[in-house]
């Protein structure tokens, strides 16, 4: 029989834990894909006494994942802690360091630090994988790494964090504030150790970040994509958007423009029967346009112990049969620095806001909106309540920075109270 690929195993959470069961639950087939059993020999966590639901008494205990990465009966260095520095990092460095691959789930690791860790591991010949760090099981980094390698991509997007679809849908669904669905999201195992990464963006952010640097060639550059999170949607705004035919959704768009590469990772509109606007819970989907294949949709649940599970065995698997290539795609040596786009391509955008029962309120906004050169598109004024009346607008394409001067000016009429609120219309 050939050898076995030793695994060391670090992080025994959610991922962790979902993937020694695998390993314990499908070893028949393991090693019936691919030709060798894979076994862990080691693993590390904080914690040794925690009960974890799983038997690991069969493997050797590290308290320090630099010393695990480090092991002689470890081949594959399995980092499943998470941090963007920390122990992640510098075991990860410790495992390149000393000849071992590694297989991560880390997203936030590789957004910061992806170019430095994919120059390493390539000088080193060693491969460091991913798949579990974007959209959970979906698996769409050999998606766009090998069966669309053939393609000019022009454009990603996507709905790419588990927690916030959940919390905007059963919003939608239950009535309830996001602070409500905290827990419900935390039970299902998908929230991230600091929960602001997932309602803030940065997490769905990281792995827009990702995408970007294999799609378009270029290195990844997290600190380029325009992030806001959701926590200001409210229930009002969710309601609204679905009385005007769409639904709100934490959407990644990364393309390459003429005026450089553009990645936004916002709460967006789309339209209700499209194919993102009927996603559900958990689930994650992601559209890639290619100049030959055209548009393709993946989705699948994008977090969770199985789905993520399921994309590190993957990675894994590929390691066991000798499958390797470089980390974004191509050689990280020839990796370009993008261009970051100044401003985002124009769209339709919807607001909201609440105006005044007095004579000429509405013209006032209208002409300050004609004024910047937004056009309205649609409108509907609800009944007014203690002499305040909300009215939704889409407008047709136009700039944010026309948009802005429009928001601006609006805020400063005596016709409505409080801010607009403002949300891009994705074209999907
Ligand atoms: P988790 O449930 O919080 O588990 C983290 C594990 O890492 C725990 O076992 C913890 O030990 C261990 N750990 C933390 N700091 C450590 C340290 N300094 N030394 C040794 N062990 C340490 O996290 P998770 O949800 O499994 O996520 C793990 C990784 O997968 C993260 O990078 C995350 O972004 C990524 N990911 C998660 C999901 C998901 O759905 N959960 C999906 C995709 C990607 P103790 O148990 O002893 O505290
Ligand atoms: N916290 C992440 C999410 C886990 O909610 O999508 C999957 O990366």
């Amino acid at each position: 029989m050939s050898q076995p690929l030793r695994l060391g195993i670090a992080g025994l959470g959610t991922v962790g834990v979902g993937v020694v069961k695998i390993i314990q639950q499908q070893a028949d087939l393991l090693t019936m894909r691919t030709g060798r059993p894979v076994t862990i020999s080691a693993i590390s966590a904080r914690s040794r006494g925690k009960d974890r639901g799983v038997d690991l008494s069969a493997y050797a205990w590290e308290d320090d994942p630099v010393a695990l990465a480090k092991r002689d009966d470890v081949d594959v260095y399995v980092e499943l802690m998470g941090g963007s520095n920390g122990p992640a990092k510098a075991s990860t460095l410790a495992a390149l360091d000393a000849g071992k691959d590694v297989v991560t789930a880390n997203k936030a690791l590789l957004a910061l630090h992806g170019q430095m860790l994919a120059e390493k591991a390539e000088a080193a010949g060693r491969v460091i994988r991913y798949e579990a760090a974007v959209a959970g099981g979906i698996p769409v980094i050999k998606a766009l790494t090998e069966g669309l390698a053939g393609n000019k991509i022009a454009r990603v997007m996507g709905v790419m964090n588990g927690t916030c679809n959940y919390i905007l849908t059963r919003m939608e669904a239950t009535g309830q504030g996001y602070n409500a669905l905290f827990d419900e999201a935390n039970k299902l195992g998908y929230l991230e150790a600091d929960p602001n990464l997932d309602v803030g963006g940065i997490d769905a952010g990281h792995k827009l970040s990702l995408l970007s640097s294999i799609a378009f060639g270029t290195q990844v550059d997290f600190d380029g994509v325009e992030l806001e999170g959701i926590q200001r949607i409210t229930l009002e705004d969710i309601r609204a958007a679905a009385d005007m035919g769409y639904r709100v959704k934490l959407l990644g768009v990364a393309q390459m423009t003429e005026r450089g590469l553009e990645q936004r990772m916002s709460p967006c509109l789309v339209p209700a029967d499209s194919p993102l606007g009927q996603l559900e819970g958990g689930t994650n989907m992601v559209v890639i346009e290619g100049d030959s294949v055209g548009q393709i949709v993946l989705r699948g649940a994008g977090a969770g112990e199985g789905p993520t599970a399921s994309a590190v065995m993957g990675d894994i698997c590929d390691v066991a049969r000798g499958f390797r290539y470089p980390v974004f795609g191509q050689p990280a040596s020839t990796l370009a620095q993008a261009p970051r786009a100044q401003s985002a391509t124009p769209a339709p955008y919807y607001l909201r806001m609440s105006l005044r029962d007095k004579p000429g309120a509405l013209a006032k906004v209208a002409s300050v909106l004609g004024e910047a050169g937004v056009s309205i598109h649609r409108m509907r004024q609800y009944d007014h309540v203690d002499d305040i009346a909300p009215v939704l607008l889409v407008t047709h394409e136009t700039t944010r920075a026309d948009l802005d001067t429009a928001l601006e000016g609006i805020a400063n009429t005596d016709a409505v109270t409080g801010a607009p609120v403002a949300l891009r219309i994705e074209t999907v």
